[in-house]
């Protein structure tokens, strides 16, 4: 027997089913119901008693009882926003982070060069790079990572927005980008703690380990981008990297360590130190 059309009301009333998975039940289904039906949220306020055909309901059913396992909205539509861009994302990528958008900031409030090169270490599905290159169209853009399938995605972003001086190149770290210098390196690199109870835990759950991890105290990245930067940075030029909320005097002792000058750490919107800079002294 066939299952009566259901209406777009029907389908959001579904939302309470959420709670207790997530805070944000009502945006989470409304936003599948968009991806599904391709239609915007004021579409769906506007028609709330649309009847939705099977292939979309099958659909919708699909991805709202993946949503009521854990995963995270932005897998099963496939996009974030961060910045003023609309991001394709994989299970391949990080979620990008609304606190990552401080790095963002931070390296545009700096006084560089009008066709600075720029450097983002572990790009993943390129926030960082992006929204950059999308306020300075003239920085000349270079992001790594060593996933094949993150810059698969990464390519895809800009070719969404066809920045011209964006490039992706794929390897550990420093290493394909070995001999060149930059007036400014950026990076979000894994910083959770391996053993850390939170990885088994909501969304991150569905996130790739590589994207997250770095050794016993999460800082075994940090101390490789750090310790490794003022060979790939021009004299005076900037390093800017996010860490943990509780890292922040660990890094900055790695800045120090590493002859970095001018080393200051920046709270996010919810006041957690987060954003560590600092200028290479010397070559
Ligand atoms: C925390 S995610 C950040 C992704 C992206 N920048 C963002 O903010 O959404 C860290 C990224 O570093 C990459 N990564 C991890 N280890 C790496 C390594 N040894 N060399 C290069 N990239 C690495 C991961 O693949 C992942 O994309």
């Amino acid at each position: 027997m066939r299952n009566p059309p259901i209406r777009i009301a029907d389908a959001i009333s579904r939302s309470a089913q959420l709670n207790g998975i997530t805070d944000t039940a009502m945006l989470d289904t409304q936003l599948i119901l968009c991806f599904v039906l391709q239609k915007t949220q004021a579409w769906l306020r506007t028609w709330p008693d649309a009847k939705m055909s099977e292939g979309h309901l099958s659909h919708f059913e699909e991805l709202f009882q993946r949503r009521l396992a854990g995963e995270p909205v932005a897998y099963l539509t496939q996009s974030c926003g961060f910045w003023t861009l609309d991001l394709q994302v994989s299970a391949a990528t990080l979620i990008p982070r609304p606190e990552t958008e401080l790095l963002v900031e931070k390296a545009l409030q700096l006084d560089l060069p009008e066709t600075a090169q720029v450097l983002d270490l572990g790009t993943g599905s390129g926030p960082v790079i992006l929204a950059l290159a999308s306020e300075r169209p003239m920085w000349q853009c270079t992001a790594t990572d060593n996933s094949q399938s993150a810059l698969a995605i990464a390519e895809r972003n800009l070719g969404r927005y066809g920045f011209d001086y964006v490039s992706f190149v794929c390897g550990d770290w420093y290493e394909p980008i070995r001999g060149q210098r930059f007036h400014c390196i950026v990076s979000n690199p894994p910083y959770i703690a391996q053993s850390d109870p939170h990885l088994g835990e909501g969304d991150v759950r569905f996130e790739p380990t590589t994207a997250l991890t770095s050794g016993a105290d999460g800082l075994d990245d940090l101390r490789q981008i750090i310790g490794g930067a003022s060979r790939a940075l021009h004299k005076h030029g900037w390093l800017i990297t996010e860490h943990g909320y509780d890292q922040g005097s660990a890094v900055r002792a790695l800045y120090a360590k590493s002859g970095f000058d001018q080393v200051t750490t920046h709270r996010d919107l919810n006041g957690q130190e987060r954003i560590t800079l600092g200028t290479a002294l010397c070559q």
